[in-house]
């Protein structure tokens, strides 16, 4: 067979688009913090396929819920009841402390389904008159990859031939309050942004900007709409990154590390008043819901609700953060971190970040770069202090090399 003399990176190379740009190893099995490459190697994965698999390459709890409802039943759609989605959006609510729960696939569908239901909540409920309603996000922003999230990035890449774009988005800078403020009016229906910008290099908004979007969205009557995609289920040593500001938003944005790893859901979680402007007929998913992703997610929360996750985020971070602060300027124009996530930017006279990461895969550690300059760091919560340890000297061995 013709496909037989090819490698699998070839054949990937030749027949699908090219969207992205892989560092050239390819995976054929993984457990915990490690996969393996199709020659054997094993690597240790500092990514986390950004975030979804923060409980690991196939949690042996988590694969068994797969593997039980694979057995039962897999797909419903949502024109018959499963037994699975009622206890999934009862269970995930109480987690978070909201009041409901509306079923999704991908990170990018839950964000749009946040906007539609913000706007329709300002119009039946703030006044908002018809067609006119906005939504402030932030400078730096990713919210997913549709035509209407990426008219609002500020990333020309994302944005550069796509257009025209949805209008009713203003954008102002990310971690302040006052900007936001300056922009809500009687059009604005809510204010959507990421507690911590991932996509952008793990960039932490100074201590208070969420509690002041919650004071100032309470004032003006608008809603809270919280990206916590990336930043939620753990990844900053707490169930949900505003929980380190004592708030909750009035719609969360939940995924990636919801479906555990094995299959893609998320989930708008929101103020009872808002999920009821979806009536039937008005918002939809064939696959949104379904029993067998939502098994799945039943065992996350199942996890999360012992807390040993968060816990284990929390102090790998301590130490992901010491053994970064080493670093120095020479290496780092700047590190980063929120629980067991960092973004550590090269030093000016550094290569770029996709050189290091090259690097670092012949030393057997995965890294992505993100915008050129940046190395992400967000490994799964089951890698060991030591593990961590020895893979962020790996890194700084890679920079010192790389040093001019
Ligand atoms: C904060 C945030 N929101 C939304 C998304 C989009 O998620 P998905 O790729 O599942 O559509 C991402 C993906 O990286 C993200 O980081």
């Amino acid at each position: 067979m013709l496909i037989a003399r090819f490698d699998a990176a070839e054949l990937e190379q030749r027949w699908s688009a090219h969207n992205y740009d892989p560092l050239p190893v390819t995976l054929v099995a993984g457990e915990g913090a490690w996969v393996t490459g199709d020659d054997g190697t094993r690597y240790l994965d500092l990514l986390s396929s950004y975030s979804a698999l923060n409980f690991g390459h196939r949690h042996p709890r988590l694969v068994a819920a797969a593997h039980a409802q694979l057995d039962r039943l897999t797909l419903t759609s949502r024109a018959f009841h499963n037994d699975q989605l009622g206890p999934f959006c009862a269970e995930l609510a109480e987690l978070v402390g909201m009041d409901g729960v509306l079923p999704a696939n991908t990170g990018a569908e839950a964000v749009e389904t946040a906007i539609k239901a913000a706007r329709r909540w300002a119009y039946e409920r703030r006044g908002v008159p018809s067609e006119r309603a906005t939504v402030i996000v932030a400078d730096g922003n990713f919210h997913g990859r549709t035509t209407t999230i990426v008219g609002f990035s500020s990333d020309p890449d994302a944005r550069r031939g796509f257009g025209p774009f949805t209008p009713g988005f203003v954008r102002v800078p990310f971690g302040d309050v006052d900007a936001v403020a300056a922009e809500v009016n009687g059009d604005t229906a809510a204010v959507l942004v990421e507690p911590v910008q991932g996509e952008a290099g793990v960039i932490v908004p100074p201590e208070g900007y969420l509690r002041g979007l919650r004071r100032l969205c309470d004032e003006r009557g608008v809603l809270l709409v919280l990206d916590e995609i990336q930043s939620g289920l753990g990844r900053t040593g707490r169930t949900l990154a505003c929980d380190h500001e004592g708030i909750r938003p009035d719609v969360l944005l939940l995924g990636k590390a919801l479906g555990g790893g094995i299959v893609p859901l998320s989930a708008v979680v929101a103020r009872r008043d808002v999920l009821d402007v979806f009536t039937p007929g008005s918002h939809g998913s064939t696959f949104g819901g379904n029993p067998l992703a939502c098994a799945i997610g039943r065992e996350v929360i199942a996890l999360l609700r012992t807390g040993e996750p968060q816990r284990q985020a929390a102090s790998l971070g301590r130490v992901l953060r010491e053994e970064l602060a080493g670093f120095g300027p020479r290496l780092a124009g700047a590190v980063r971190t929120a629980g067991l996530w960092a973004g550590v930017d090269l030093a000016g006279p550094l290569p770029p970040a996709r050189v290091a990461c090259e690097a670092l895969l012949s030393r057997r550690v995965l890294v992505k770069d993100t915008h050129h300059r940046t190395l992400r760091i967000a490994p799964p919560f089951v890698v060991t202090a030591g593990e961590l340890r020895w893979a962020v000297g790996e890194i700084r061995a890679v920079l010192e090399e790389l040093c001019p």
